[in-house]
């Protein structure tokens, strides 16, 4: 939802909504054919500025298309982002960071290209559901259920916390099957095969969001002993010295490969 402004900043952004021009978009990538919402952060910037002040719809199509017929304000060009194994993948996402016109929409869009024995580590996105399609390819999809037996800890006359792993759903996703993938919860994909998958993901929010649940939880501070804690463990179970420098190397999404498929794949391990 589009936050209140207050008078004066909406005013300021008035001012700079009406005194930047919207510059054309200067589509120099070879894959993209022109005819595309803009990629200068400057008209991307001023067109995401008069979109949030627009009040309705009507306002948000005069910005949008005020030259029929030319769409391409509403267009926007994924590149073929391939990548060469052995990093695991690439997502082409739009959102309203990059794709304006879906200010107000409560929609994006990714489009995957996991290679040979990639995965998209776990994670999960805290403002949207998903709904992942492969288009070619096949994926692993994994979604950890939401179950915490006991939360509320040792609370008299209530059933007493249960440790242990939570349960696990999966399933083969190929030849143009899609898996939902709820807001917020943690899920993954990863390509067992040696050759690349495609995915296409829609999600019900213009601004998905994405976490990653090994990197977000290997970033607690103020020391390790927060984590040794935090996993029932002591300085056995997780070496401080260890979790340091393993700490720096946490994927950021997408570049890491399955080590059993890499062998038998014969990719050149990273
Ligand atoms: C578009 O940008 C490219 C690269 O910055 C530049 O070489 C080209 O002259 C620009 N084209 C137009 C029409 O502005
Ligand atoms: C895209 O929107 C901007 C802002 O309203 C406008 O100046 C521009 O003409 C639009 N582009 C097209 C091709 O209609
Ligand atoms: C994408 O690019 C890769 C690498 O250049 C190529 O092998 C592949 O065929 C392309 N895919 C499509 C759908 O164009
Ligand atoms: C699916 O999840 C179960 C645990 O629920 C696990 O044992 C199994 O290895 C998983 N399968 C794949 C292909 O990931």
């Amino acid at each position: 939802m589009v936050k209140l402004l207050n008078p004066a900043l909406l005013a300021a952004l008035v001012a700079t909504a009406t005194a930047t021009p919207v510059a054309q978009s200067n589509d120099s990538t070879p894959t993209a054919g022109g005819g595309v919402s803009p990629t200068d952060p400057a008209a991307i910037k001023a067109l995401q500025t008069a979109l949030l002040l627009a009040p309705g719809y009507a306002d948000r199509q005069s910005i949008l298309l005020p030259n029929p017929p030319d769409a391409s304000n509403i267009t926007f060009q994924f590149i073929n982002n391939t990548v060469t194994p052995n990093t695991g993948g690439t997502i082409a996402l739009t959102t309203l960071n990059n794709f304006p016109a879906l200010i107000g929409t409560n929609v994006a869009m990714a489009v995957g290209f996991v290679n040979p024995c990639g995965l998209n580590v776990p994670h999960n996105h805290p403002r949207a559901n998903e709904f992942l399609t492969v288009i070619s390819g096949k994926l692993i999809g994994g979604l950890i259920l939401e179950q915490n037996p006991g939360s509320a800890g040792n609370v008299a006359g209530q059933p007493k916390p249960v440790n242990g792993p939570l349960q696990q759903v999966n399933a083969t996703l190929d030849n143009f099957k899609g898996m939902l993938f709820p807001q917020g919860e943690t899920h993954f994909q990863f390509n067992p095969t040696c050759e690349p998958a495609l995915f296409a993901a829609a999600f019900d929010s213009s601004d998905p969001g994405r976490t990653q649940i090994a990197r977000n939880f290997f970033s607690a501070y103020p020391d390790e002993e927060v984590l040794i804690a935090a996993v029932g463990g002591n300085l056995e179970t997780l070496d401080p010295a260890r979790i340091e420098r393993f700490r720096k190397q946490i994927p950021t999404a997408f570049a890491v490969q399955i080590e059993s498929c890499v062998k038998r794949c014969n990719i050149a391990h990273t």
